[in-house]
């Protein structure tokens, strides 16, 4: 085996190809132009896609590159040797030109001469066959060949070179269709012992790492208005194959995991020196150490790209690599602060020789990470308490809407609440966490189309809490200003609440500090907020000064705050409102105004908690 260094094999088989008529050919950016149906390039394929439907390419029939991509469906492997979010893919294309013989033997021939991977350590999956297409009898016979040319006489089989497996291990296609077929894979054997007599490369206990997959992309997905799926021949024999630039790195190094290999050690060992004094066993804390590595490389990466967090889609999938990073650093004691500062500029000193942009955007990478984990990191205190507390209730499994008012409030993606699980020993209801947050979905769309009592403009978490400090501040002043008082208006923005009332005068500075501080005592008290349903006379026996509207219907929801003794506050609302009080945080008036005859307005906001 040889010992190369990441630039050395990716440069290695760039000439390989070249050298065997392929143009090199420039990868693009990990934002797909013109097409929504991923949000991250996946795979060295994607940008070709059109060529490999028959259209031109001004290149010509034989291309090479390195693409780097994002694959966020094997986010929950990270954190074993072989894993990445972020990676280069090293590519080669048929573009109806050469096919399956020609494709194995160069693939093997690269493997073999230029790498040096002994041949005793390759072993094949091909595709078994079934009602869509048959057995690959094509590329059995271009292994069987290929192997004779190096003194081996394979065969087909358990514990023989050549596997065959079904479509779940040897086809590709993308989830949204196109060209699509069998593909060939390409396993390396570590020399490790076999889980069982079953173990064999499409196992994923480690013996056999996957190094290389040739997809023959024969056929045309296509999805019907039924949602059936079905296979046409494309009328072209393309040929795609990929192969994890880091895998190789790690094989032709002898590396135990791909964070050993040169390009990725610097940072993973900066990280390593940075979370020590974990308490976790060395497995936990091994497995915590590289997921932190990995989402902050694919985090980098992917901001150079110009992405920023946000709640949606492209900007959501960085968010939650940024958060759980975080959650991890803080899961090992590590500071976020630091890390970020020492070990994202050697992210972007190892790969900007590949990808300039991460230099060019050092500053804004370093911003977007550091107020981001900021945010999350005062959230997750929070959220953590409020954790442990639903864990006291020792639950068999946290409910999705549990899970859902986690995300929710305190912005834990739904993979950190089950990694907090799972730590525990329980598990999560995903199903209610997808249930639960389609219901949010409606519920917004209820929102948007302004029809919450006193005009919640967005159900996010600032309005609703300020939409139950809403709802403190009236009880408050009918307890200290009098009776006669109800809600004439309301209006709740993410930054602060207005609530119109009837009063003669304006209240005086003592009057409001009066207000200000029976709000704040209700919040310290962390008073929990119920909801019930019932007809609309009992409701308006038990809130009498309900504004009564017509849009109610004969079933009302009445919100209570507190219980028994301690309840400050019944009222007649569609919701949505905080779980207790105590997430409301430091109410406080800015101002009071006059607004027509009797009618007084105040506004007032929340604030972190002093
Ligand atoms: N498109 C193929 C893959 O990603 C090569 O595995």
């Amino acid at each position: 085996m040889k010992n190369l260094t990441y630039a050395q094999i990716r440069q290695a088989y760039l000439d390989f190809f070249r050298k065997r008529d392929h143009a090199v050919i420039a990868g693009t950016g990990l934002v797909p132009e013109d097409d929504p149906t991923v949000l991250y390039v996946p795979a060295g394929m994607f940008p070709l896609v059109p060529y490999l439907l028959g259209e031109q390419h001004p290149e010509g029939t034989r291309l090479v590159n390195s693409q780097r991509c994002i694959r966020t469906v094997d986010i929950d492997t990270v954190g074993d040797a072989q894993h990445l979010t972020a990676f280069e893919m090293l590519g080669n294309w048929s573009l109806n030109d050469y096919f399956k013989e020609e494709a194995i033997e160069m693939t093997v021939s690269f493997y073999v001469e230029e790498l040096g991977i002994p041949i005793d350590r390759i072993y094949a999956s091909v595709f078994a066959g079934d009602d869509d297409a048959p057995i690959d009898d094509e590329s059995i016979q271009a292994w069987k060949k290929v192997f004779a040319k190096y003194g081996i006489d394979a065969k087909v089989g358990q514990d023989e070179r050549i596997y065959t497996y079904s479509k779940e291990e040897n086809w590709w296609e993308l989830p949204a269709g196109g060209p699509c077929g069998p593909d060939s894979e390409i396993f390396y054997d570590t020399g490790k012992e076999k889980c069982s007599d079953q173990c064999g490369p499409a196992c994923d206990c480690g013996k056999y790492a996957e190094i290389g997959n040739n997809v023959f992309m024969q056929y045309q997905k296509e999805i019907g208005a039924d949602g059936q799926v079905s296979y046409k021949p494309l009328g072209r024999h393309n040929v795609d194959f990929g192969g994890g630039l880091d895998r190789l790195a790690m094989i032709s190094q002898g590396k135990d995991s791909v964070w050993e290999t040169d390009i990725n050690l610097p940072f993973f060992s900066k990280i390593q020196e940075m979370t020590r004094d974990s308490e976790l066993t060395p497995d936990e804390q091994i497995r915590s150490q590289r997921i932190i590595t990995d989402h902050l490389k694919a985090s980098a990466w992917i901001i150079a790209d110009g992405v920023i967090p946000s709640n949606k889609e492209r900007g959501y999938i960085l968010r939650r690599l940024i958060r759980r990073a975080i959650r991890h650093i803080n899961r090992l004691g590590g500071s976020h602060q630091e890390i970020i500062s020492e070990v994202v500029p050697i992210i972007i000193q190892q790969f900007a020789p590949f990808h300039p942009k991460l230099q060019e955007n050092k500053a804004s990478i370093l911003d977007t990470m550091t107020q981001e984990a900021g945010k999350f990191d005062k959230a997750m205190t929070k959220g953590l308490q409020h954790f442990n507390k639903v864990m006291e209730k020792q639950p068999k499994e946290i409910s999705g809407e549990e899970a859902f008012y986690l995300y929710e409030t305190y912005g834990f993606p739904v993979e950190v609440v089950t990694e907090l699980a799972q730590e525990r020993g329980i598990q999560v209801d995903l199903d209610g966490f997808e249930k639960a947050q389609q219901a949010h979905k409606d519920l917004s769309r209820t929102a948007s189309a302004g029809l919450f009592k006193g005009g919640l403009a967005d159900d996010s978490v600032e309005s609703r809490r300020l939409h139950t400090a809403t709802h403190l501040l009236l009880a408050a002043l009918r307890k200290h200003i009098g009776e006669h008082i109800y809600q004439k208006g309301s209006n709740i923005t993410p930054e602060r609440l207005r609530f119109d009332f009837p009063n003669d005068k304006k209240l005086t500075p003592e009057q409001l500090r009066t207000v200000e501080q029976q709000v704040n005592e209700w919040i310290k008290a962390d008073l929990p907020i119920s909801s019930e349903e019932v007809s609309k006379e009992e409701a308006l026996q038990r809130v009498p000064f309900a504004a009564f509207d017509d849009k109610y219907g004969n079933v009302v929801k009445l919100y209570k705050i507190g219980e028994g003794g301690d309840t400050a506050s019944v009222e007649i609302c569609r919701g949505p409102h905080a779980k207790s009080t105590g997430e409301l945080g430091h109410f406080k008036i800015v101002k009071q105004e006059n607004v027509g005859a009797g009618v007084k307005r105040i506004k007032a906001i929340l604030e972190p908690r002093k």
